[in-house]
């Protein structure tokens, strides 16, 4: 038995996705803790592309069931969408989809309020996802929010929509000169998605204490990264949520003894979507080059990512942060035709260097890194089934980032295909 939380180590788009996808085969559940919509987790097999942004990525690969955790916020309109893409493909959800009833909604004027809070920050926008995540994290938080167990109950419903709506049309009016929202709109557009989805609605706190006690394996699947955790990550340029493995057990109600693994995903290089602070970002060829060869555009808005050199001094503070035994390698495929590839060893700041990672955001903003540089291997990596038959440049690259984090990776994925995996 295996209870796993599988964490991005950076932020976000590690390619999660794919690793969750390819460990599901041998896993009975998938479970999402955190965020919502915001994230975008690619899953690739036979001829087929799919992005799923709420339902958990281990649909695909077995039986697993798959959990929405209490701690995720679903936008139940945006979640019908994902059920009909996924049944499209063949998939049943019957039996293999269950949705907490203590997970909190999304409704459109969580929307509303993280655009136009978005726009009045002006040059200091975090540059959100414009998903809703942060005002129903705002709402779940000042006891105000709406859970997906309270959407069978029509009458209270309509009474707490009515409630949020009056108190937030009075800022949208009067705050920030914006038109109001109709309550009653959101009931009708809402009504047919509760109807669609009311059938998966359950206790899963229940279900996983089952679960653990049948001693199952489950995979706690994270979205974002542990950079953009709201305690942990570069604040305020982070979600809403807590993405790294100490969110896991409050979003899912699995205890923290019954944790055994922690696995981290890590690119071979960084990005970053959104603003914030990033110290290895490149604004060269180099990081044009990081873009194309990995098509690094947003998985969720499409919006081009920043792209830079791995940053150890980051991948270091995630793994002690979520005390990380296992790690993937992902997108190593992507450095196969750079000349020379860097790793930034330590921050430079007034003068001293430093390997901790600073948790002030503005001195983040102002370290300069320090780089160690590697040759590039020039020849392709993909189609490669065994670790040791990596190009050998390859391997002191990996076998150097392994070394300074103390910690293996037990998988390289060199391709975006499930089969495009070297499993150590
Ligand atoms: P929010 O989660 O939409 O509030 O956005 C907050 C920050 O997190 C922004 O910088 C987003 O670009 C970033 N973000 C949210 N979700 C993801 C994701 O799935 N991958 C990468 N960045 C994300």
């Amino acid at each position: 038995m295996k209870i796993r939380i599988l964490v991005g180590a950076q932020w976000g788009d590690e390619g999660k996705g794919k690793i969750v996808d390819l460990l599901s085969a041998d896993t009975d559940y998938v479970v999402r803790y955190q965020g919502g919509a915001n994230a975008g987790h690619t899953i690739k097999f036979d001829d087929q592309e799919i992005v799923l942004h709420l339902i958990p990525s281990g649909m695909f690969n077995g039986d697993a069931k798959c959990v929405i955790g209490n701690g995720v916020v679903i936008d139940p309109i945006a979640l019908v969408e994902e059920i009909e893409e996924v049944e499209e493909i063949g998939v049943t959800l019957k039996d293999r989809l269950f949705i907490s009833s203590s997970a909190h909604v999304i409704l459109p004027y969580h929307k509303v309020l993280d655009n136009v809070k978005e726009k009045n920050r002006g040059k200091d926008a975090i540059g959100t996802t414009g998903r809703g995540i942060g005002p129903a994290y705002v709402s779940k938080v000042a006891r105000l929010g709406i859970r997906m167990g309270d959407l069978a109950n029509r009458e209270k419903l309509k009474k707490n929509i009515q409630q949020n709506v009056d108190d937030i049309n009075k800022a949208l009016e009067h705050v920030y000169n914006e038109p109001k929202i109709d309550a009653q709109k959101i009931l009708d557009d809402l009504t047919p998605a509760i109807d669609r989805i009311s059938p998966y609605i359950c206790n899963t706190t229940e279900l996983l204490h089952n679960a653990v006690d049948k001693k199952a394996s489950i995979l706690l699947e994270g979205a974002q990264g542990s950079l953009l955790d709201v305690d942990h990550g570069t604040y305020p340029y982070v979600t809403s949520s807590s993405p790294t493995a100490g969110g896991a057990c409050a979003g899912s109600g699995i205890p923290p003894l019954a944790i055994t693994n922690a696995l981290g995903i890590t690119k071979a290089y960084s990005t970053r979507v959104g603003n914030g602070p990033y110290p290895t970002e490149l604004f060269d060829e180099a990081g044009e080059k990081l873009r194309k060869n990995g098509a690094e555009f947003g998985a969720t808005t499409g919006r081009p990512r920043r792209c830079g050199w791995l940053d150890l001094v980051a991948l270091k503070y995630a793994v002690r942060l979520n005390g990380l035994n296992e790690l993937a390698l992902t997108k190593l495929d992507v450095l196969d035709d750079f000349e020379t590839i860097k790793v930034c060893t330590h921050y430079e700041h007034n003068g001293a260097k430093t390997d901790v990672f600073p948790l002030d955001t503005g001195e983040l903003e102002h370290v300069k890194p320090v780089y160690k540089e590697f040759e590039g291997w020039n020849s392709s990596s993909r189609n490669i089934d065994s670790f040791d038959d990596l190009p050998k440049k390859a391997l002191e690259y990996i076998r150097f980032i392994e070394e300074y984090i103390g910690v293996p990776f037990t998988m390289v994925s060199t391709g975006p295909k499930r089969n495009e995996t070297i499993i150590r």
